[in-house]
This record gives structure tokens, C-alpha cells and sequence, in this order.
């Protein structure tokens, strides 16, 4: 099926790695020219977007930093004429207990996280509004729906992002604007590779599926939820992706008696 995003244009914030990389190769097989902006964006993963056939330029930004976001996003309407499409992607984390979480670490990542989200779709919005035309996924996390250790500033900033999101979608809808969220669950990315082999392993077990997800799997459903023609009525959705992981049914069964419970002869 079409997706009519062929020819568009995209700014992905963190787009050269991980996820954001994921969304940014789906949109580039769909012909989507790219803008992709970091704080050092991978020469490596822009060449491999390149060679896919589209426009694909780095813009430099720290993201947490407000003006460097409004030049980001300047740059970008600069140099690919305008935006059809946002995805803001780019967010760290600093695992600290809740005695131990300091100023500079909380205020670093809600401005990461949930602030650049919010300075970029005001300049984005404004002239999307302009164009009466445009549409905006904003990168969640399964994160939010159940308490986690060292994780209080990413958990707050992600359900901001989610809070955020819906307010985004009923303000800009008016103009044709589209505003969703996708909600990835555990990828291994740079962002989770310090998470240890035993607790990934853990995990495994509680995800129906038994595996992580490919970031271009989350590419398929930015994708879907990015075009006009597959979900032009699809507007405030949080499209989770994350192989059954918060579906979290009661341990009543072993691995085992699951698997043997639908088994065919
Ligand atoms: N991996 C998972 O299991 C998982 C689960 C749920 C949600 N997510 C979400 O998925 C998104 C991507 O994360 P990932 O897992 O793909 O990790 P990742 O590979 O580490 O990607 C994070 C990206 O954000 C960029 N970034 C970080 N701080 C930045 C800043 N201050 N300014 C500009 N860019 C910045 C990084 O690029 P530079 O270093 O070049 O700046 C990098 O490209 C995030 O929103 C994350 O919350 C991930």
C-alpha cells in the first residue's frame, strides 16, 4: 500500500542512531528527504540514508539549549524549502535514586526530553499553520506506565511528552496538522546498553513475543502514523510497539505450559 510520503520533507531530532535512525531509514525508503539533527550526528548513518536515494543533510544542536533548537529548526525549513513531517526523537537519561537526583541532571533531562519537544513544535507548528498541512510523531516510552528505579526525571519528562502530545494535536488539528505519539518498549540501543545481560534477560521473559525490537520497526509505525493517506483521521494516538511488553499478564503459567497451550499436533 502507497504511503504518499514520497517526496516529502522531515526533520528527526537524534535520527543518525538508534530509533531515530530506525524511523529515519523507513522514511527514506518511503522518499522522504531528511534533515536529521544531534549533537554529533554519525557521517556514517547519513551516507547510508543518502544512498537510499533521498536529500539527507546534519544539522548540529544540542537539543536541551532553546535557541540552538529554534537555528535547528530554521536551518531545516532552510534547506529543504519547508517541514511536512516532525519527529521528535532525541532524549537521554541519567539513572539516579530519589535521594541522589540533583538540579543539574533533572532540569538537563525534562529539556532533552520534554522542553526541546516543546520549543521545536512551536517553531515547526507556526509554520506548519502557514501551510495549513503537516504532521508531527513525537517518541514516547513504555517507561511510563509502571514505576522504575533511577528512572523519576526520564519517566516524568516521557508522560509530559504524552500530556504535551495531546494538548499539540487539539490546538493544531484545526489546520490540518496531525499530532500522535509512538511508544516504543525495550530496543537495544546506546541509550539501554548499559542495562545488564541478566535483567535483559529477565525481560525477555516477560515480553509475549520473546525478543527486543528492531528499531525499524518502530520506522514502520512513524511511518504509518506520519502519512496522510494511511491515517488522515488518526489524531492524539499513542501507537505502543513493544511486542506485548505491557500487556504484563499475571505469571500464572511457566515459558513452558504457554508455550504448550495453543501447541498443534
Ligand atoms: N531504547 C529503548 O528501549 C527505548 C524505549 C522507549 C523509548 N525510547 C526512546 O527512543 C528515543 C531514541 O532513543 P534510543 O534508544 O534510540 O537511544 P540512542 O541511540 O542513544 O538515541 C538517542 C539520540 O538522541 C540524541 N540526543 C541525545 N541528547 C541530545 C541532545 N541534548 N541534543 C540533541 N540530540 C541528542 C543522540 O544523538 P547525539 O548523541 O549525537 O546528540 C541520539 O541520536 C528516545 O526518545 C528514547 O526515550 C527508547
Amino acid at each position: 500500500m502507497e504511503t504518499g510520503l514520497r517526496g516529502k520533507t522531515a526533520l528527526i531530532t537524534g535520527g543518525s542512531s538508534g530509533i531515530g535512525r530506525g524511523i529515519a531509514l523507513a522514511l527514506a525508503e518511503e522518499g522522504v528527504d531528511l534533515a536529521i539533527a544531534s549533537r554529533d550526528p554519525d557521517p556514517a548513518a547519513i551516507a547510508d540514508l543518502q544512498a537510499r536515494g533521498v536529500r539527507c543533510m546534519a544539522i548540529r544542536a544540542d537539543v536541551s539549549v532553546e535557541a540552538e533548537v529554534v537555528a535547528m529548526v530554521a536551518t531545516a525549513i532552510a534547506q529543504l524549502g519547508h517541514l511536512d513531517l516532525y519527529v521528535n526523537n532525541a532524549a537521554w537519561t541519567w539513572h539516579q535514586p530519589v535521594t541522589q537526583i540533583d538540579s543539574e541532571s533533572w532540569f538537563r533531562t525534562l529539556n532533552t526530553n520534554l522542553s526541546a519537544c516543546m520549543w521545536a513544535c512551536r517553531e515547526v507548528g507556526r509554520q506548519m499553520i502557514a501551510r495549513r498541512t503537516g504532521s508531527i510523531l513525537i517518541v514516547g516510552s513504555t517507561v511510563r506506565f509502571n514505576p522504575s528505579y533511577r528512572e523519576t526525571a526520564y519517566r516524568v519528562s516521557k508522560e509530559g511528552l504524552r500530556m504535551y502530545m495531546q494538548d499539540l494535536a487539539i490546538e493544531l488539528a484545526p489546520y490540518g496538522i496531525r499530532v500522535n505519539m509512538v511508544t516504543p518498549g525495550h530496543f537495544q540501543t546506546r541509550m539501554t546498553s548499559s542495562v545488564p545481560k541478566a535483567t535483559e534477560a529477565k525481560m525477555l521473559e516477560l515480553i509475549p513475543a520473546h525478543r527486543f525490537g528492531q528499531p525499524v520497526e518502530i520506522g514502520y509505525a512513524a511511518a504509518l502514523l506520519l502519512s496522510d493517506r494511511l491515517s488522515p483521521y488518526t489524531i492524539g494516538a499513542d501507537l505502543v510497539v513493544d511486542g506485548g511488553l505491557t500487556l504484563r499478564p499475571l505469571p500464572l503459567f511457566s515459558q513452558e505450559e504457554v508455550a504448550a497451550m495453543n501447541a498443534q499436533e
